[in-house]
């Protein structure tokens, strides 16, 4: 059993050291997730790294002023990929950013570029990390690294749809009055335009969603609101986009979740993407679907009952994105 030394609070499991989070790209995602796990304590040590070495620096300390405050011991930047070196875990936001009206897949060309010079550096100085994508197309950047690096599917994921799905319980908590904790549904598939809200496994509560009642509006969750919220959910993004230039709040708290799932191996269901492999007859993509996360990474994907309807939309969404992957050589 690794030991705990007295100074760490969330000791690597594998090693007994104090953990570490490397988060690559400081822009407005990479800040947002820093803050967010040092604000929860996902692990000891937090490490930003971009190529804007004024930037990071500034972003770095920032943070850092703010430890007291924290469950976190330490915050530090560069430009040096070095920096990296011992992560436990790190989170690839490197990237650009989607402009208004721009789709996520209308970014992968340059992006893949991107990860190709990126990724093989951070595999040398972190060869034993779990390492978890955001910068988009999630799936698509996810299947090329996965790729790139050759380690094993569990290694290698996305955020996926653990914000879309946080999204969509909001929506639901809105509709109801009951709190987003007890709504129990999930976003799978692309973390974009073809995502699919599985509705016919969702529940408030223990309480099947299709026998809830009338919401708080008097209406009930029938095809109309259903297909409402999940297309609110889709539109979100451009939405925030259009209005302040990109998301990064709740991004930043839901890959914090992610990484404390894994630093804290809580084996939660989320919707990470990860490479599927005969998942509801779907394979040779990486997508959202609810999968064990834990010290690992991304372990056993659960299979949900699904309509027709779910199974053919997971089905498109899974083909988009392989199209995708097969056009830029992956
Ligand atoms: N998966 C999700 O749910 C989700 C949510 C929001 C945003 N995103 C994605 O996250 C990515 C980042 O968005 P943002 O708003 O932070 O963009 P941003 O432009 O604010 O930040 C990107 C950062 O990456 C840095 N960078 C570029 N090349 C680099 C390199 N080679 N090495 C290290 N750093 C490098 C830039 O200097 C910049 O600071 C985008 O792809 C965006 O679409 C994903």
């Amino acid at each position: 059993m690794p030991q705990t030394t007295a100074k760490s609070l969330y000791p690597s499991a594998s090693t007994g050291r104090p953990s570490k989070i490397a988060i690559i790209g400081a822009g407005a995602v990479g800040t947002a997730v820093a803050y967010a796990c040092a604000m929860r304590g996902d692990a000891r040590s937090i490490v930003l790294q971009d190529i804007n070495k004024p930037k990071v620096e500034a972003e770095a300390l920032d943070i850092a002023h703010g430890i007291q405050f924290t469950p976190c011991g330490s915050v530090e930047g560069s430009d040096d990929v070095e920096i990296v070196a011992g992560a436990d875990l790190v989170i690839v936001t490197a990237g650009a950013k989607q402009k208004p009206g721009q789709s996520r897949l209308e970014l992968a060309g340059s992006t893949v570029n991107l990860m190709k010079k990126i990724v093989p550096n951070l595999q040398k100085v972190a060869p034993n990390a779990v390492f978890m994508f955001i910068t988009n197309p999630v799936d698509v950047v996810t299947y090329v690294a996965l790729k790139l690096m050759g380690l094993p599917r569990n290694q290698v994921f996305g955020s996926g749809t653990v914000l879309d799905t946080s999204r969509l319980r909001y929506l639901v908590s809105l509709e109801t009055g009951v709190a987003t904790q007890n709504i129990h549904a999930y976003v799978a598939g692309e973390h974009g335009d073809s995502e699919v809200a599985l509705w016919s496994s969702a529940e408030i509560g223990n309480v099947p969603l299709a026998q809830w009642g009338p919401t708080l509006t008097g209406r009930t969750f029938d095809s109309e609101l259903r297909k409402e919220l999940a297309t609110e959910v889709v539109q979100s993004a451009y939405k925030i986009i259009e209005g302040k230039g990109a998301t990064n709040y709740a991004i930043g708290l839901s890959a914090s979740n992610i990484a404390g799932a894994v630093l804290r191996d809580e084996n939660r269901v989320l919707t990470v993407s990860s490479l599927l492999e005969d998942w509801e007859g779907i394979s040779d993509v990486c997508m959202a679907a609810p999968t064990l996360v834990g010290r690992n990474g991304a372990g056993r994907v659960l299979n949900p009952p699904l309509t027709l309807a779910e199974r053919d939309g997971l089905t498109a969404s899974a083909q988009r994105l392989r199209q995708v992957a097969r056009d830029l050589g992956f």
